[in-house]
């Protein structure tokens, strides 16, 4: 049985008790929490840096997978490294050089990912699948939480399992409803904002995930 991971997206929390947010998804059990970094540039929406990650890193010891919406983002790998991110992921068409930022991320001691906006071809992640620990798919245009979950993106999920052996996560507008969706075409780690900080309980948001994990 392979291990399939719920990652709530931060982007959804209350900001005004993040501290608390965080611990109240790690003691429903996530694994890990996402970060939606965004510039105002790459996506129109402007959100977290490295100060806040930082921050977070202080109060939880989830991992921290953090997803670079911003352009040329090499110049900050080091930064949110820094600040304690696990996973960093760029998006390829913010990107130059991608296969240099990758390297970097690795050579940082993080694990490297590539994340690819609804437009954007899957074949244009597979000449760096060697160089990858991590794709994301996303199922909605970045920029924004709480969006309508986009399934002909799981298309790209079954072309990417046939041939990628790391980590596939898919983002945007996931809930108990498509879930299912998202890990028949060989997702390991579902995203979910709205599906998990817009709920009161978290325990029990987290749980019904958990239930359609168990037919995979
Ligand atoms: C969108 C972000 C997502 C988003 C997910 O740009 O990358 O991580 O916050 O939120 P929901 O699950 O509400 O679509
Ligand atoms: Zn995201």
């Amino acid at each position: 049985m392979k291990k399939i991971m719920i990652a709530p997206s931060l982007l959804s929390a209350d900001f005004s008790r993040l501290a608390e947010e965080i611990r109240d998804v790690e003691k429903a059990g996530c694994d890990a929490l996402h970060i939606d970094v965004m510039d105002g540039h790459f996506v129109p929406n402007l959100t977290i840096g490295p100060l806040v990650v930082s921050a977070i890193r202080k109060v939880t010891k989830l991992p921290l997978d953090v997803h670079l919406m911003i352009d040329a983002p090499s110049r900050y790998v080091g930064e949110f490294r820094k600040a304690g991110a696990d996973w960093i992921t760029i998006h390829i068409e913010a990107e130059n050089d991608v296969l240099k930022t990758l390297q970097e991320i690795k050579k940082l001691g993080a694990k490297a990912g590539i994340s690819l906006r609804p437009k954007t071809p899957v074949e244009t992640i597979l000449p760096y699948l060697s160089e990858l620990d991590l794709a994301l798919v996303m199922s909605v245009e970045p920029g924004f939480g709480g969006q309508s979950f986009m399934p002909d993106m799981m298309a790209k999920v079954k072309v990417l399992r046939s041939k990628f052996q790391g980590l596939i996560s898919v983002d945007g507008g996931i809930g108990a409803g498509n879930a299912f969706q998202a890990l028949e075409a060989g997702a390991d780690i579902l995203v979910a904002g709205s599906a998990v900080f817009g709920k009161a309980d978290r325990v029990k948001a987290i749980q019904e995930f958990r239930e359609i994990f168990k037919k995979f």
